[in-house]
């Protein structure tokens, strides 16, 4: 059985790939800030910190793959989160356990999003691809969460992108998952507030195969890329989200 590591497995999405791969018998060791093996905050350079020291403890072995999940919407007050958790939260462990995930020719899963190609702020994905923490947190402070979501997103796709041939040269595969909307904890809180009740509704039913995402169908993605069945898949971003990024993009593959 294999040996894994990933963050954000508290809730969700994350949890759903913590059950597919326990239930699968293999060992796994979880960072998120609660109902973790390592409970360590992503947003900060010390708790990033923690979290690889915790793994590399653990897994002294190597990993055969490791999935970067933890996030935090775009509605969270307070945005420099938004930079910190979901962009360095993911690429810092990526990098810092490239040496175990290299031992086992390991797999890595990184959960970006459909919004990625959303409008942003190019400052602030350069920022972000210069790994320049301080700018990122600073353009934060005074612009709208939605685009700083869809920014962190767009930046870990290009991450990924960029550092493909790198990490393949090692004999570690890169890829990502890109969500659609999925019920989770990130979408209920706004879900279930009544305000936005009829504009949820209508984006659901804009979704082609008309519904929302489950955290169980990400799993399954997640799933597959860890897998030897994926064993030529190497820098792809796989939509998984009903359809809609081709409704919305039909151009562009
Ligand atoms: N739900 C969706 O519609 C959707 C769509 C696209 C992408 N995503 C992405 O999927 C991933 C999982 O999201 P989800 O919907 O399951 O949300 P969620 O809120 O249920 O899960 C997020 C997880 O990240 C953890 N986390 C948050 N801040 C952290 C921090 N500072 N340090 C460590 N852990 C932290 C949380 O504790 C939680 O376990 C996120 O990266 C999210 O951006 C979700």
């Amino acid at each position: 059985m294999g040996s894994y590591a990933m963050t954000g497995g508290a809730t969700g999405i994350g949890a759903a790939i913590r059950k597919s791969l326990v239930s699968a018998g293999h060992q796994l060791i979880v960072v998120d800030v609660k109902d973790a093996d390592i409970n360590a905050d992503l947003s900060t350079a010390e708790g990033r910190a923690e979290a690889l020291a915790g793994i590399k403890a653990r897994a002294s072995d190597g990993l055969d793959g490791f999935i970067a999940c933890a996030g935090v919407s775009g509605s969270v007050p307070v945005k420099p989160l938004i930079p910190s958790v979901n962009y360095f939260g993911s690429v810092e462990l990526v990098d810092g356990l490239r040496d175990l995930l290299r031992t086992r020719r390991g797999s890595v899963v990184l959960i970006a999003s459909n919004s990625a190609p959303m409008e942003t702020r190019q400052d602030y994905v350069d920022a972000l691809l210069a790994g320049d923490e301080a700018a990122a947190r600073a353009i934060a402070e005074d612009t709208d969460g939605h685009p700083l979501y869809s920014g962190s997103k767009q930046a870990i796709a290009r991450w990924m992108r960029r550092n493909t041939q790198s990490y393949a040269a090692e004999g570690i595969r890169l890829n990502a998952v890109a969500p659609g909307y999925t019920r989770t904890p990130m979408t209920e809180s706004v879900a279930s507030d009544p305000a936005y009740a009829d504009a949820i509704k209508q984006f659901l039913d804009s979704i082609p195969l008309k519904r929302a995402g489950e955290p169980e169908d990400i799993a399954k993605a997640v799933s597959y890329l860890l897998s030897d069945e994926a064993s030529f898949v190497c820098g792809s971003v796989l939509f998984v989200d009903g359809g809609h990024d081709a409704m919305l993009r039909p151009d562009s593959c």
